[in-house]
């Protein structure tokens, strides 16, 4: 059965409707990526999913029952967690308070968790005093990504951790997220960095205009054709 699983999903911003009849699942351990252009609805849905807005139409089931409509803060306590690509810390406090505010739901897990988020970023637990405002890019999506761990998920929603990181960082962002996976935790992920999202993901749905167009394995995906020509063209010239 699917932990997670939207069903004939419509989300819309006043007049605007953005997503249209968007289905997907998401099983206990697996990765999953939402990959698609600008504007395409990534960010909706995984906002949708997270309690931030509601759906006009549709359902949000997660282990079963119906989630759909209920705030955020109730949801994290279920095990879901949103790590959005604003990153949103607070910038006057520090690395460490930025993250004990991600276990508020749990206060008696901080130690445990800091513990575990230090050991996957080391770089968070020597800067923990510093203040989170005056962190790299890189950090700053490292203690995003950190502080959404500190609720302990079952779920990770992750809006784009590449934005705005050098390619190499990127490649450092997806080997943590990696190491998440192997260790089990389940990951829905948006993302823009087409061919990086589909080697990380088990599964992938491309969402176009806010329907999903294509779904399958990952791996497939990588070698359909429309994909190639809408997502990886720039990576075909480079390799040509
Ligand atoms: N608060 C809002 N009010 C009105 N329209 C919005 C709002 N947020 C997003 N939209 C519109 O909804 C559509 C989908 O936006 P969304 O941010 O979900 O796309 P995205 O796939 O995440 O794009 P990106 O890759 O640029 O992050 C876009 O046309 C966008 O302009
Ligand atoms: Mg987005």
């Amino acid at each position: 059965m699917a932990l997670l699983r939207v069903q004939a999903l419509e989300v819309a911003y006043g007049e605007l409707t953005v997503l249209r009849d968007v289905s997907l699942e998401v099983a206990a351990g697996e990765v999953v990526a939402i990959v698609g252009s600008n504007g395409a609805g990534k960010t909706t849905l995984l906002k949708t999913i997270a309690g931030l807005l509601r759906p006009h139409r549709g359902q949000i089931l997660y282990d079963g029952r119906r989630i759909d409509g209920w705030p955020a803060h109730r949801l994290v306590r279920l095990g879901i967690a949103y790590v959005p690509a604003e990153r949103e810390l607070f910038p006057q406090m520090t690395v460490r308070e930025n993250l004990e505010l991600g276990a508020y739901l749990h206060p008696q897990h901080t130690a445990e968790r800091l513990a575990f988020v230090f050991d996957l970023f080391p770089r968070l637990g020597e800067r923990q005093r510093q203040l989170a405002g005056t962190l790299s890019g890189g950090e700053q999506q490292m203690l995003a990504i950190g502080r959404g761990l500190m609720s302990r998920p079952a779920v990770l929603l992750l809006d784009e951790p590449s934005t705005g990181l050098a390619p190499l960082l990127v490649a450092e962002m997806y080997r943590k997220l990696q190491q998440l996976k192997e260790e089990g935790l389940t990951l829905l992920l948006a993302e823009q960095q087409v061919p990086m999202a589909l080697s990380l993901a088990e599964r992938a749905y491309v969402l176009e205009s806010g329907r999903i167009r294509l779904q399958g394995q990952a791996q497939a995906l990588l070698e359909e054709p429309a994909i190639k020509k809408a997502y990886l063209g720039v990576a075909d010239r480079l390799t040509d």
